[in-house]
């Protein structure tokens, strides 16, 4: 029987003990170089001694920063583990309550409790949730609430406290490194910032061998193979991949986990689970060349991704989809890929509108997908001679003050504006004229999602009659499902 009353304040941090289901580094695969920064901070807490007597300032604060389901949580608790010291983690959002100054006790009685502790890590997860930066937001209006403030305070007035002989380490963790306050990163506290990166195929491969050691996995199972056809994967994408196609196995009454377990949990994941759905004659033909649309463009269009696959089950809100992933890994893209990302995406109306003579509501995520990709190119990539090289569309939570590039004017705006026109403008037409000529092939790829509703690379380029250009072998399946397009 917890007092509520009796209790309020009180630190709910949960307290990790050295014991119990202890994580390693053993556990973490796929981000080496965070990996072998944070051994560094594991050394500092198993040994202080050797540092301090060198005169050595021990770390205060490291920042983990990364995309969601990186591993950052997993690293710190790691951390803890290796060191064999008790690991105090709270969520920053837990701190932020209505009522003012209960965050700020908290972190009080968090840090008394991990000093009485020492050597400990105290995890501040989801720091940008106290943390945003206290000048930003819109002009005129005073920055966020007073108890985030507070709480904020007080973790700078924490840290500030550590004297030399202090062995507790602060790990936070963030995926938005970007809109933190300032103060939080000056020395003595949150010094040390490491960025945990997606993995490459090396480490998908590595992460996927972690979550299967306790696996049984059929001998057809290639991992290396698997790593390769799901890049832009995270670690969290990955376990929950393994874990998909190990219930996939279960329920169809496998004795091992086998490759088309894999095969098929990775299609759920990446295309979504099939959906029920009564669809008329007439809406099955218009997705099917909705879907033949995007597929002949993919095909026809220099510097467009291979399409891998193409469907008419609707799945999740999709009536249909296109599949196009790249043979690798990309990290950047031409000027010529991304107008072809934008013809592609054009591709299903267009087709709409050369065989029905008309649009639907169906295209309303292309439309989405590709005004978004026409504005970076404009606003940010410097692809608009009109625009030249200049950004003008600030980046995610830079809010409206973009430094070095800051007020737009209306004049930009309205260039802006004409520029992302003209790019549509100028695909969509090109777009319509490339169906019309290749009509017949449409008509063929439409017929042929009519009568098979999915259809695999080979067949998609079968039945529509255009030739693969040469690529390289096998690792055909590739699960890109966001190639992306940013950065
Ligand atoms: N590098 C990795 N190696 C092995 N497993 C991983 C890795 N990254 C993530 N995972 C798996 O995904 C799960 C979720 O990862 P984790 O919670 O650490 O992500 P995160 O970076 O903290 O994400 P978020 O920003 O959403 O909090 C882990 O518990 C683990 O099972
Ligand atoms: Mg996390």
């Amino acid at each position: 029987m917890q007092n509520v009353l009796g209790s309020f304040g009180r630190s709910r941090a949960r307290r990790y003990q050295p014991s119990g289901d202890r994580v390693t580094f053993a556990d973490v695969a796929g981000i080496d170089e965070a990996k072998a920064e944070l051994a560094e901070v594991v050394d500092f807490l198993r040994h202080p001694d050797k540092y301090r007597k060198l005169g050595g300032r021990i770390p205060h604060g490291v920042l983990l920063s990364g995309l969601p389901g990186t591993g950052k949580t997993l690293l710190a608790r790691a951390v803890a583990g290796e060191a064999d010291v008790p690991f105090f983690s709270m969520a920053a959002s837990e701190f932020v309550e209505a009522i003012v100054g209960v965050g700020a006790s908290r972190v009080r009685d968090l840090f008394t409790q991990a000093k009485e502790a020492a050597p400990a890590i105290v995890f501040i997860d989801e720091l940008d949730a106290i943390g945003r930066s206290r000048t930003s937001g819109v002009a005129g209006f005073s920055g966020g609430n007073d108890e985030r403030e507070q709480t904020l305070n007080q973790i700078l007035t924490e840290m500030d406290g550590f004297d030399s002989s202090t062995s507790v380490i602060v790990i936070g963790a963030t995926n938005r490194p970007d809109v933190l306050d300032q103060a939080l990163l000056r020395p003595g506290r949150f010094d040390r910032r490491i960025a945990v990166q997606p993995p490459d195929r090396a480490g998908r491969e590595a992460i996927l061998k972690v979550h299967t050691r306790g696996v049984p996995l059929g001998p057809d199972v290639d991992l290396g193979r698997i790593a390769a056809t799901t890049p832009g994967m995270v670690g969290a994408d990955l376990a929950n991949l393994v874990n998909e196609a190990a219930l996939l196995a279960a329920r169809r009454n496998h004795q091992v986990v086998d490759e088309s377990d894999f095969t098929d949990a990775l299609e759920r994941i990446v295309l979504g689970a099939e959906r029920q759905v009564m669809m008329s004659v007439e809406d099955r033909r218009r997705t099917a060349y909705h879907e033949a649309g995007h597929a002949i463009v993919g095909m026809l269009t220099e510097g467009a991704d291979p399409v891998r696959k193409v469907s008419i089950i609707p799945r999740g809100v999709a009536l249909g989809v296109t599949f196009a992933a790249p043979e690798s890994d990309r990290f950047n893209y031409r000027e010529p890929e991304v107008h072809a990302k934008i013809n592609v995406a054009l591709g299903g109306r267009a087709a709409e509108e050369v065989v029905f003579g008309e649009t639907s509501t169906g295209a309303e995520s292309d439309i989405q997908q590709l005004t978004e990709i026409a504005r970076q190119m404009v606003g940010r990539w410097g692809m608009s001679s009109a625009i030249g090289p200049v950004a003008v569309i600030p980046r995610d939570g830079q809010g409206p003050f973009l430094p070095g590039a800051a007020e737009v004017s209306p004049h930009t705006q309205q260039l802006v504006d004409d520029e992302v026109r003209r790019i549509v403008d100028e695909a969509h037409d090109d777009v319509v004229a490339l169906l019309r000529e290749n009509r017949s092939k449409l008509d063929a790829l439409a017929t042929a999602l009519l009568e098979h509703e999915t259809l695999d690379e080979e067949d998609v380029y079968a039945a529509a009659g255009v030739e693969r250009a040469a690529k390289p072998p096998a690792d055909s399946y590739a699960a890109a499902a966001h190639t992306r397009v940013d950065g």
